[in-house]
């Protein structure tokens, strides 16, 4: 959840890796720093966000190494801050992961090495330094200093008098970049991505050499050949476009994304979708159960998957927490098909819950939107939701995508097993053929929803309440609101309400309902009513009028079908967005948060 940048190669480095961390910082921002190497070592350091670093100066810099934090060992004070360096000052290294011996590693070089930081890290630079004392390459340092650490890192490494940086990758993900007259190395492509968009993803056990003039890599001690692939999106598409905010911006891209989403993937004259994805019929109609696994936004459009497949495609479905999941021993793992939902494609819990499944023998399925993430090697079979990047730490297109996507797997299932009878697939197809333009329309009603989020701002709590899809939304939405405006913020099961949250419910607490198509919509409104006996004010998200007669406020939103809480959702990004905004914070970097949690 840290961010590393690089570049070898250019007469300006330090300026290209500030600029890398600014487009990284969305990975973590409690601290930074960069490391310029040539005969000597420039090093600049701060506790704060990268705007507060100053790019260094160096006249003979060849390489640099830059890293924006999210503490995980150590407090984010500048002595903390990467890049470490050794006793001699003169190597310096960057670290995403966690090094789990470093406690080992320490204790036995601190009786000739002097630390400085609490970090996990900085034992590197103190092996590399022990390894050129050696008077072998850079390279070489790197290589056998990584064959001490236990954990998983993505490193870069550069020390003075060396040609070059050195980078390798144990899990945490790290790429290279080849552009015409230099060469980047970055955590994800929005490091470089302004410069080139030619990348080489390096796997688990890499080690690489990267030059002014070449780059080669290593694997085992063998030279190994990794295919370059070009991204499919550029500066343009990583950059605000004139929105505020990277969220609003993400929030307004949702129509395209869906579009992307579903491009080429239904067919009109079969009415049916392809999904690009290896699954043989025989193995989905044996399915007995479907594991989805995922964390935090990617969970709840678990749940809205869950509801899809087991109403449509016929097949019992179960939703984990990933960092909770095990594999139930008395489960098939033959006739199991464990999805995990993640768009980083990253998450250390959604891995481990994905290996833990594999390790079972059950065959996995990514839902993913990152093009050459782990979990994208991980699994035996991957589908991309083609959301494009998103840099705001709140998940907001990738979600909508992600419920496009179950939804296409759900009749690609519900067709192979005969579940889905072609009147129901008919509308299904239709309502994700609707859904990007109704999704606009809620845009375009922009101003009502934020003038709405002022007058609700102050409020002392948000609670949101929906059934079947409309539950997950709930949740989903309650989430938006609580991390990007530290408001209290809860999602119920409409029907729960009276087991024990009404008791939170008073004047001061606006209750938010979602009584779109498909979710029960009609028993919700008694529960409306529980709420508005008890004083509070009620927010309805519908398509039908008649339901929300008596409320405070209401979001129409066009009918869409099966797909109409996806729309809600939309509406309640921009409410959730408008009140933090109201507030002044800092929306695309709330506080405490990152963008994709590596670790467990
Ligand atoms: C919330 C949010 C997080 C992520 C979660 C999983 O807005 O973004 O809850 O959904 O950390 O991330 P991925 O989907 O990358 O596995």
């Amino acid at each position: 959840m840290c961010g590393i940048v690089g570049c070898v190669g250019s007469d300006d480095t330090g300026r290209i890796v500030h600029q890398g961390l600014e487009n990284l910082e969305y990975r973590g921002y409690d601290s930074a720093g960069i490391a310029l190497t040539g005969e000597t070592l420039t090093l600049a350091k701060t506790a704060g966000q990268v705007d507060e670093l100053t790019a260094p100066r160096s006249a003979d810099a060849t390489a640099g190494i830059g890293h924006t934090r999210w503490s995980t060992h150590g407090e984010p004070t500048e002595t903390n801050a990467h890049p470490h360096t050794d006793c001699t000052g003169e190597v310096a290294v960057v670290h995403n992961g966690i090094i789990e011996n470093y406690d080992a590693l320490k204790t036995e070089l601190s009786e000739q090495h002097v630390f400085r930081s609490e970090t996990d890290t900085e034992v590197i630079p103190h092996l590399v330094e022990e390894q050129l004392a050696d008077d072998v390459s850079l390279l070489s340092a790197v290589q056998r200093a990584t064959q001490r650490l236990d954990g998983s890192y993505a490193i870069a490494a550069t020390a003075a008098g060396h040609d070059g940086i050195v980078v390798a990758r144990e899990d945490s993900p790290l790429l290279i970049g080849h552009g015409d007259d230099a060469t980047f190395i970055g955590s994800d492509a929005t490091a470089f991505v302004e410069h080139t968009d030619r990348v080489t993803y390096l796997e688990s056990g890499d080690i690489a050499h990267l030059t002014a003039d070449d780059v080669t890599i290593y694997n085992g001690g063998e030279s190994v050949d990794r295919p370059t692939d070009t991204l499919d999106w550029d500066a343009e598409a990583a950059g605000k476009s004139g929105y505020e905010h990277y969220m609003l911006k993400e929030i307004h891209e949702q129509p395209r994304a869906l579009r992307q989403t579903i491009s080429g993937r239904i067919d009109d004259l079969a009415i049916d979708v392809d999904l690009d994805v290896d699954l043989p019929t025989e193995y989905l109609q044996s399915v007995e159960e479907v594991q989805i696994v995922a964390c935090g936004t990617s969970y709840h459009a678990g749940l809205y998957a869950k509801e899809l497949l087991e109403t449509y495609a016929g097949v019992r479905v179960t939703v984990h927490i990933a960092s909770e999941y095990e594999f139930n021993g008395e489960r098939d793992p033959w006739r199991t098909l464990v999805l995990a939902i993640t768009q980083s494609g990253e998450t250390a819990d959604t891995l481990s819950a994905l290996r833990e499944a594999a390790g079972a023998g059950a065959r996995t399925l990514a839902l993913t939107n990152t093009l050459g993430s782990t979990v994208t090697r991980e699994a035996d079979d991957t589908i991309f939701i083609r959301a494009g990047p998103e840099i705001g730490v709140a998940a907001t297109k990738t979600f909508v995508s992600q419920v496009a996507t179950a939804t296409l797997l759900t009749v690609h299932l519900g067709q192979v097993r005969g579940t889905l009878s072609s009147q129901a697939t008919t509308e299904f197809l239709e309502s994700l053929r609707d859904l990007p333009g109704a999704v606009q329309q809620v845009l375009d009603r922009e101003p009502t929803i934020e003038r709405a989020a002022e007058t609700y701002a102050d409020s002392e709590a948000f609670f949101y309440i929906g059934r079947r899809t409309g539950y997950p939304v709930a949740l989903e939405s309650a989430l938006k609101l609580k991390e990007i405006s530290y408001d209290h913020a809860e999602g119920f099961a409409a029907g729960e309400l009276k087991h024990g949250p009404l008791a939170l419910v008073t004047p001061e607490t606006p209750v938010i309902a979602i009584l779109t198509d498909g979710t029960a919509a009609e028993k919700t409104v008694h529960n409306v009513k529980e709420v508005e006996s008890r004083g509070a004010p009620v927010v309805g998200v519908t398509s039908e009028p008649t339901l929300t007669t008596d409320v405070d406020t209401v979001f129409e939103i066009p009918a869409c079908g099966p797909l109409e809480p996806v729309v809600a959702n939309v509406v309640l990004q921009l409410f959730a967005y408008h009140v933090a905004n109201e507030k002044g914070r800092s929306i695309d970097k709330p506080r405490n948060l990152a963008k994709s949690v590596t670790v467990e």
